[in-house]
Parts: C-alpha cells; structure tokens; sequence
C-alpha cells in the first residue's frame, strides 16, 4: 500500500500496530482524538475526532487502506459512544465511500454476542447478543459494513477481537484471548488477501478453551499461532476460580453483563 491510516493510533492496540506494521506502507498515517507521539520515518500524524465528517474526509482522502481501531472500546454514556461509535463509523465509511473505497479493517468486539452463555458454541451467523451499549454500537458498525459492502462493493474484515493483551489476565481470558503476535499477522493477513467481501472473523487465537467456531478465518486464509493454554497454570494459581454463578462464569461477554446504562 501507499498510504496505510490507522485510527485509534494513541489506544492499545494503536500503539502495537504503529510499532509493528510500519512494513505495511510507504506511508502510515496515525490518528487519534488523544495525544500521539511525534511522526517517525514514514509516519504522518493527523489528530482527528471521528465525530468529525469534514475531518474523517481529509483523513481518508488519499488512503489505501484503513486499519479502524478508534472509538470507545468500553462500557461508556451514550453520548461518547454515539460520537465515536455510530457518527464516526458512519462518517468513516461514507467518507471511504467518497475517496477510492479503501480496505477496511474494523475492530469490532466479542461483547457484540456477549449474553451468550459460555456452555453455547457459537459461530458469526448466530444473532448477536450485545451486552451493553458498547456491544450495540459494534454491531450497528457490523450492519454499516455490511450495507457498505452490498450496496457499494466496499470491502471490510469485521474482526470480532477477544481479549488483545500481552497474555492473558484472567480465566475468561483463557478462551478470549488473541495474542499480540497473532493480532499483528491477522492485520497482515486482511490487506494482503486479494479477495475480501465483508467476512465476520473472531479475533482470537488458537486456545484449547473457548466458545467460537473459528472456520471463517480460513475465508482469508489466517491461522493463529498462539495458545493461552501456556499461561492456564499462571492464571489459576493467581486467583480463585470465581463462582460458577458470577457473570465471569456464565456469560462469553463476562462483567460487562453486569455494566450499568452509564449516565455520566
Ligand atoms: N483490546 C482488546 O482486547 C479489544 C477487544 C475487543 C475489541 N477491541 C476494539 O479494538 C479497538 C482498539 O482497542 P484498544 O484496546 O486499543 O482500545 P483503546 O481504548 O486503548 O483505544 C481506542 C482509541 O480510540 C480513541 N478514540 C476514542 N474516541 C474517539 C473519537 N471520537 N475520535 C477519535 N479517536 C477516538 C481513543 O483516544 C483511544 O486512543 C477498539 O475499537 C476496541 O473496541 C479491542
């Protein structure tokens, strides 16, 4: 690619991406409402909040692929939510609409089926189940690319990432987790594949445990490398096994079902 964007460039997985996708572009261009750290050889930095439609089209403009990572990414008020999440999705792909369609890898999140329960093996045709407004701002980020793509052709990966840390942090996390190393090559992975469409892909990788048939990843020929079976006998010595009642236990979204409707 010439010019790989990268929204969400100051969060954590922004910061992971900038540090290891360099090779993806002869330009990446980062962005972020938040601070970011001065441009490095082929870095441009272009602050901008997605809530902005003048400011997400010159942000797009002269992209060739776009590696979405901004917006809110926990349980928030709705208001903040709306402005990363509903107008800035919109204004992202109509903005993507209007300069040359760039590829579109979205970072969408298992709490778009998080009511689920972890006894249930679910794939990407079952109906979501979002377990809170987050959830229901990602799956209406889901329904945008997909009207995207039918009406226009406009290719998007929904990624619907787990847990993306170091390792993981917890027991949920032995089924959730995508490691960095495979979060980087699923990135690779979805602009280098010559054929897209608007696949739904979990975002995790290769664990003994977990509730989510992985077969579509084979769409775009990805396979994850890592498996957080290594670290189960870390996890389970640091902490008891919580209840087998608590949400952490039942439910695929785990404590963001018990997230109130935040007001402030
Ligand atoms: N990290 C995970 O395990 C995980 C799991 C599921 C989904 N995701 C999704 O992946 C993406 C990246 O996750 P992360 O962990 O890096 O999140 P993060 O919160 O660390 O980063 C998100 C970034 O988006 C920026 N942002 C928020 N509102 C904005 C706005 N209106 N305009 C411009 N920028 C705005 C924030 O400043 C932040 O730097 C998010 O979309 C998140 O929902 C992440």
């Amino acid at each position: 690619m010439k010019r790989l964007l990268i929204t969400g460039a100051a969060g954590n997985l922004g910061k992971l991406a900038r540090a290891r996708l360099g090779h993806m572009a002869e330009v990446i261009r980062l962005s972020d409402i938040a601070d970011m750290d001065p441009a490095g050889e082929n870095e441009e930095v272009i602050p901008c909040n997605l809530g902005d439609e003048a400011a997400v089209h010159d942000l797009v403009k002269g992209c060739d692929g776009i590696l979405h990572l901004g917006g809110v990414s926990v349980e928030r008020p709705w208001d903040m939510i709306q402005r990363g999440n509903i107008t800035g999705v919109y204004n992202l792909y109509e903005a993507a609409r209007a300069h040359g369609m760039p590829r579109i890898f979205f970072a969408t999140s298992n709490h778009t089926i998080g009511y689920y329960r972890q006894d249930e093996m679910i794939d990407t045709r079952d109906p979501m189940k979002p377990d809170g407004l987050y959830g229901v701002s990602k799956c209406f980020g889901e329904a945008m690319a997909s009207m995207y793509h039918s009406k226009f052709g406009q290719e998007t990966a929904l990624i619907r990432i787990g847990s993306c840390f170091e390792k993981p942090r917890d027991r949920r996390m032995l089924a959730t987790w995508l490691s960095p190393d495979d979060f980087i090559s699923l990135v690779e992975c979805v602009f280098r594949v010559p054929m897209l469409g608007c696949p739904v892909i979990w975002g995790v990788s290769d664990n003994d445990e977990g509730w989510w048939d992985r077969s579509s990843a084979k769409l775009i020929g990805w396979r994850a490398r890592d498996n957080s079976e290594a670290y189960r006998a870390e996890i389970e010595a640091a902490a008891p096994c919580p209840p087998p009642d608590a949400p952490q236990s039942v439910y695929q979204g785990g404590m963001f079902t018990e997230e109130p409707i935040h007001k402030t």
